[in-house]
């Protein structure tokens, strides 16, 4: 049964593809959710961007209307965008290369080592927690030895589908040490992890042979 009230969670068919159904929910509101979003994270950018040499290649995977994908060019680093959703990849086009993926086979888009950076602002919120490790390790794979990642995800609330004025969407709520762990074991050093609303994870890949 569908919640009525804004913010509430309830069930529904377990065997559906909760992170096809809530990326498509995006559709309806895309423009809106491009300018109500468009002056967030703003900080955290700068921050991942300045970690980097410039110019880097950086695949911003989950990329949404492509306000990072703008961020990172104007900082001079060369970005890539995925998404599933085909009207933010349109949007986003505008701003970078960007094509229609799932990150659950992100891993098999792009040549082994492609990226210095990866940025996974928010993306991975709507997969179930397997699906999750298993993108990280796909990120991994993804990115040169030495690479940077950030990811951060919602780390405070409950788990399932959220009904909010926008949209009905699968979310799931990680323990931040859970997913701080799930980055690590995905074969990344973890830098530093900033708790929140959102967990933000802050990584390395790992050289390859290195424990
Ligand atoms: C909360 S929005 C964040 C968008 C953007 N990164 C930002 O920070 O504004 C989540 C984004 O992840 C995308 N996304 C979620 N699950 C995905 C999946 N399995 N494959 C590709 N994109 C996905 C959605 O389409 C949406 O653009």
């Amino acid at each position: 049964m569908r919640p009525t009230s804004p913010g509430t969670t309830s069930s529904r068919d377990p065997l559906s593809d909760s992170a096809a159904e809530s990326v498509a929910v995006y559709s309806d509101h895309a423009d809106d959710y491009a300018v109500d979003h468009a002056p967030k994270m703003a900080d955290q950018v700068e921050r991942f961007a300045s970690s980097l040499p410039t110019p880097s290649l950086i695949l911003d995977a989950g990329c949404g209307p492509g306000r990072d994908l703008a961020r990172f060019t104007a900082h001079g680093h060369s970005a890539r965008g995925v998404d599933l959703n085909p009207v933010f990849v349109a949007m986003a086009n505008a701003h970078a290369p960007t094509s229609q993926c799932d990150l659950r086979e992100v891993g098999s888009r792009f040549p082994a080592g492609t990226f210095d950076g990866i940025w996974a602002c928010a993306s991975l919120v709507h997969l179930r927690e397997p699906e999750t490790v298993d993108v990280l390790g796909q990120f991994a794979g993804l990115l040169r030895p030495g690479g940077k990642l950030y990811a951060c995800l919602r780390s405070i609330g409950r788990t399932g589908w959220l009904d909010e004025p926008d949209g009905c969407r699968w979310c799931t709520v990680w323990d931040a040490e859970a997913f701080a762990d799930a980055v690590a074991d995905a074969g990344f050093d973890v830098d530093h992890v900033d708790r929140g609303v959102f967990v933000e994870v802050w990584a390395t890949r790992r050289l390859i042979g290195s424990p």
